[in-house]
C-alpha cells in the first residue's frame, strides 16, 4: 500500500482544508509532514465551527487515526488550546517523538527579527517557526519526546539560553527561569504524554497492513525553503518531498499526489509575486473570496492565475492531478486573465527557474461567466468556465480532477474523461 498526498500549488490558502475534509472520510490515517501552527482552516461541522492549526483533518472522521509527523514543529500551547475543542481523542492522534517542540521565545525572536527587518520584513505569522527550525538544523533544537524527561529538557533550554543572552538581550527576548520553564514543560508532559510515540512505525505498520494513508501538506509550494521565492518563503520543505523526510516514509511508498489550486492567486506576506492585481479586479477578488488569513486575519494580495507557476509547481510535486478551487468566486467578471510567460529585462521567459523579483506577466484573456457557485456537475458549468478549466489544465499539463464551486463539501465537481 502507498500513501496519497495532497500539497498547495501556491503560496498557501488554495482550500486544501476542503479537499482533506472531503477525502479524510476514506483514509484510516491523516498525516501532517511540516510547518506548524501557521498554517490554519476553519471547517464548519452540525453548525459549530473548528479551527484547525496543527491537528490533521482527519480528526472530525471517527475513524481515522491523526498523526503529527516528525517533520512538524509543535507549539504544545497552541496544540492543547486547540485540543479543547474536541471531546475525545484519545487514540485517535499520535505525535512524533522526534518533531520539533516551539516554545514562546521562538515566538517572541520571529517577531523582534521581523521588526528588525523593518521594510525588508518577510511577514512571518510571528508564530516562531523559523526559530524553531533553525534551532532543528543547527543542531540545538528540542524535541517533543525530550518533554517525557522535563528537569533535563528544563536545564538544556535554560542553559542554551543563557548562552546566547546578549543576542535575545539585543532582540529584547527574555530568558524564562528554570522554574518557570520547568513547570510548564510539566503541564505540557501531562497532557500530551499520551499522544507521543515514533510515528514512523506508526505508518510503517500502516502501510503494511494495507490500510490508507492520506499525507496533508500545509502552506503551499511557492513557500518552499529551498524552491519557493527564498527568502520570502517559510522554513520548511512544503512540496511533497518534504513527506518523505517530514515522516519517514521513502519515495516509493508515496502514491498519488494531488495539487491543490486556486482558480487565481493569493499570497499573504511580503515577496514576489507577478500577477499581483493592485486595482479594482484584486480587491474584488479578495471580497468575494474572503481573502484574509485564518492565522492572522490580515488580508491577502490578491491576483490572476499564474500557469507559469502552477506547471513548475506541477513538476515539482509530481502531480498526478489537480483540484481547482474556489471557481466561483470568478462569477461576474467580464474578462479573466491568466499568466502564460514573464516578461523578464525585455525578454519572455515561460518557465519560474529562476528570480521573478522583476517578472512581469504577460497575460491571456478569456471571456468570464455568470454563475458557477453551486455547480455540482461539469454538463452544468457554463461554457467560459469550462473552456477556462479546459486550458488551465493544457498550460499545467497536469489533468484536472476536481473543480470547487463553494466552500461547501456539496458543490463539488468530480471529474472523469469530460471533453
Ligand atoms: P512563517 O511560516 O510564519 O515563518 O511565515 C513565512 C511566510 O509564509 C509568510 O509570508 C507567511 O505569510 C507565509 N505563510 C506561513 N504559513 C502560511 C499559511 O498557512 N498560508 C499562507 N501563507 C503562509
Amino acid at each position: 500500500m502507498k500513501a496519497d498526498l495532497i500539497v498547495g500549488l501556491q503560496w498557501g490558502d488554495e482550500g486544501k482544508g476542503k479537499i482533506v475534509d472531503l477525502l479524510a472520510k476514506s483514509y484510516d490515517y491523516v498525516t501532517r509532514y511540516q510547518g506548524g501552527h501557521n498554517a490554519g482552516h476553519t471547517i464548519v461541522v452540525d453548525g459549530k465551527k473548528l479551527a484547525l492549526h496543527l491537528v490533521p483533518s482527519g480528526i472530525l472522521n471517527p475513524k481515522a487515526i491523526n498523526i503529527i509527523g516528525n517533520g512538524v514543529v509543535i507549539s504544545p500551547e497552541a496544540l492543547l488550546k486547540e485540543l479543547k475543542q474536541f471531546d475525545s481523542i484519545d487514540g485517535k492522534l499520535f505525535i512524533s517523538n522526534k518533531a520539533h517542540l516551539i516554545l514562546s521565545y521562538h515566538a517572541a525572536i520571529d517577531q523582534a527579527k521581523e521588526k528588525q527587518r523593518g521594510e525588508n520584513a518577510i511577514g512571518t505569522t510571528g508564530r516562531g517557526i523559523g526559530p524553531s527550525y533553525s534551532d532543528k538544523i543547527s543542531r540545538s533544537g528540542h524535541r517533543i519526546g525530550e518533554l517525557l524527561d522535563t528537569q533535563t529538557l528544563a536545564k538544556k533550554i535554560t542553559e542554551q539560553l543563557n548562552e546566547n543572552k546578549a543576542y535575545l538581550d539585543s532582540l529584547g527576548v527574555a530568558i524564562p527561569s528554570f522554574d518557570s520553564l520547568k513547570e510548564e514543560l510539566e503541564l505540557y508532559k501531562k497532557e500530551l504524554s499520551k499522544f507521543i510515540i515514533d510515528t514512523t512505525d506508526v505508518l510503517w505498520k500502516a502501510l503494511d497492513s494495507q490500510k490508507r494513508v492520506l499525507l496533508e501538506g500545509a502552506q503551499g509550494t511557492l513557500l518552499d525553503i529551498d524552491h519557493g521565492t527564498y527568502p520570502y518563503v517559510t522554513s520548511s520543505n512544503t512540496i511533497a518531498a518534504g513527506a518523505c523526510s517530514g515522516t519517514g516514509l521513502n519515495p516509493k511508498e508515496i502514491g498519488k499526489i494531488t495539487g491543490i489550486i486556486k482558480a487565481y492567486c493569493t499570497r499573504v506576506g511580503n515577496g514576489p509575486f507577478p500577477t499581483e492585481d493592485f486595482g479594482s479586479d484584486g480587491d474584488l477578488i479578495a471580497k468575494n473570496g474572503h481573502e484574509f488569513g485564518t492565522t492572522t486575519g490580515r488580508k491577502r494580495r490578491c491576483g490572476w492565475f499564474d500557469a507559469v507557476a502552477a506547471k513548475y509547481a506541477c513538476r515539482l510535486n509530481g502531480c498526478d492531478d489537480v483540484a481547482i478551487m474556489k471557481l466561483d468566486v470568478l462569477d461576474g467578471f467580464k474578462t479573466i486573465k491568466v499568466c502564460v510567460a514573464y516578461e523578464i529585462d525585455g525578454k519572455r521567459v515561460d518557465t519560474m527557474i529562476g528570480d521573478v523579483t522583476k517578472a512581469k506577466p504577460i497575460y491571456e484573456e478569456f471571456a468570464g461567466w455568470d454563475k458557477v457557485k453551486g455547480v455540482k456537475e461539469w454538463k452544468d458549468l457554463p461554457e467560459n468556465a469550462k473552456k477556462y478549466i479546459k486550458h488551465l489544465e493544457k498550460l499545467m499539463g497536469v489533468k484536472v480532477s476536481l473543480i470547487s464551486t463553494s466552500p461547501d463539501r456539496n458543490d463539488t465537481i468530480f471529474l472523469g474523461n469530460e471533453e
